[in-house]
């Protein structure tokens, strides 16, 4: 059986493929009544009041949560899987954290050798939905290879990157990249608005022309039409905090990071917010 704690934007639509391709679910989160939770358990995931029922019946756990707090607290804090899962199982990490601590993590897991993959996801909820994630696997190998037919529903690019916290480095670099790219994309379209160009032409435009990203193919087209990208501020904020920590204090990259995270606070009413408000403004044009 398999586990899924974090029923959120990503865990839920990983949840509802694992059971489209016939895999048993339990599931956690400290919302039970949750429209995600009851979703997943009208599919047929079994519900689990606490992590230790959950650890008690899984012989792998997937974690999908928001910050290296949360996973801290859900592996081995007071109650955690840690306690309850049987030598032998697997937890794959897909949250985004600092590699350190999937490190730190696995360090404390091999006592009751419980085995630690560390594998991040990108492609947000669209390909999430699709189960056409880009998967960056760290750890051991035959751990992986034992844990591919899972990785290879949620996803359809699985890399296996070597040594666990190698997966948490590539994604963190991703984020910075595509956060930084929206951030550019947004003042372009908030400067083309301005000049009176039209939304619909500069994206046509731009999509054959140098300046295309996955950002503008895929986000861009939701955010001038006023959609949601079903991704938090906090959770780009969480991954912005991450990646600075991989750059030295004051270097361009790191001050290229502070900008962007105090341009999204400055933009933001509230953390939980979807970074679609960061299109407000151009669409209020
Ligand atoms: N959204 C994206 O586009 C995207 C793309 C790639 C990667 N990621 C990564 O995927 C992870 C999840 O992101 P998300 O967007 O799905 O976040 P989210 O929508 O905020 O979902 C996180 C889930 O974790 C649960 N949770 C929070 N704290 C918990 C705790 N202490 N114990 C148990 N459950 C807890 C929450 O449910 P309860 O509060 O009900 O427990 C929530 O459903 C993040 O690490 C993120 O960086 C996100």
């Amino acid at each position: 059986m398999i586990g899924v704690v974090g029923l959120g934007n990503m865990g839920y639509p990983m949840a509802v493929n694992l059971l489209r391709a016939g895999y048993k679910l339990k599931v956690y989160s400290r919302h039970m009544d949750s429209a995600n939770v009851k979703d997943v358990i009208t599919r047929g995931a079994l519900p689990a009041y606490s992590l230790k029922e959950l650890a008690e019946e899984c012989d792998t756990v997937i974690l999908s949560l928001p910050s290296a707090q949360a996973s801290n607290e859900v592996v081995i804090g007071e109650n955690g899987l840690y306690e309850s899962l049987a030598p032998g199982s697997t937890i794959i990490e897909t949250s985004t954290v600092p590699p350190s601590l999937v490190i730190k993590l696995n360090n404390i897991l091999e006592n009751r050798k419980i085995n630690l993959l560390d594998a991040p996801v990108s492609g947000g909820r669209i390909k999430a939905e699709r189960g056409e994630l880009t998967i960056m696997v760290g750890g051991k190998k035959p751990v992986y290879e034992r844990s591919l037919s899972i990785l290879k529903v949620l996803g359809k690019r699985i890399h296996y990157v070597g040594d666990l916290g190698n997966g948490q480095l590539i994604k963190l670099l991703n984020s910075f990249m595509a956060l930084a790219n929206l951030f550019v994309a947004r003042s372009c379209c908030l400067t083309a608005r301005k000049k009176g160009v039209d939304l619909s032409l500069f994206k046509e435009i731009i999509n054959n022309s140098t300046g295309n990203s996955w950002i503008w193919e895929n986000w861009i087209p939701l955010l001038i039409n006023g959609q949601e990208v079903k991704s938090k501020i906090k959770i780009a904020l969480k991954d912005l905090s991450y990646a600075q920590e991989l750059f030295q204090s004051n270097t361009p990259e790191w001050e290229l990071i502070e900008i962007i995270k105090t341009s999204l606070k400055n933009l933001m009413t509230n953390e939980e917010e979807d970074l679609s408000v960061l299109f407000k403004d151009v669409w209020l044009l």
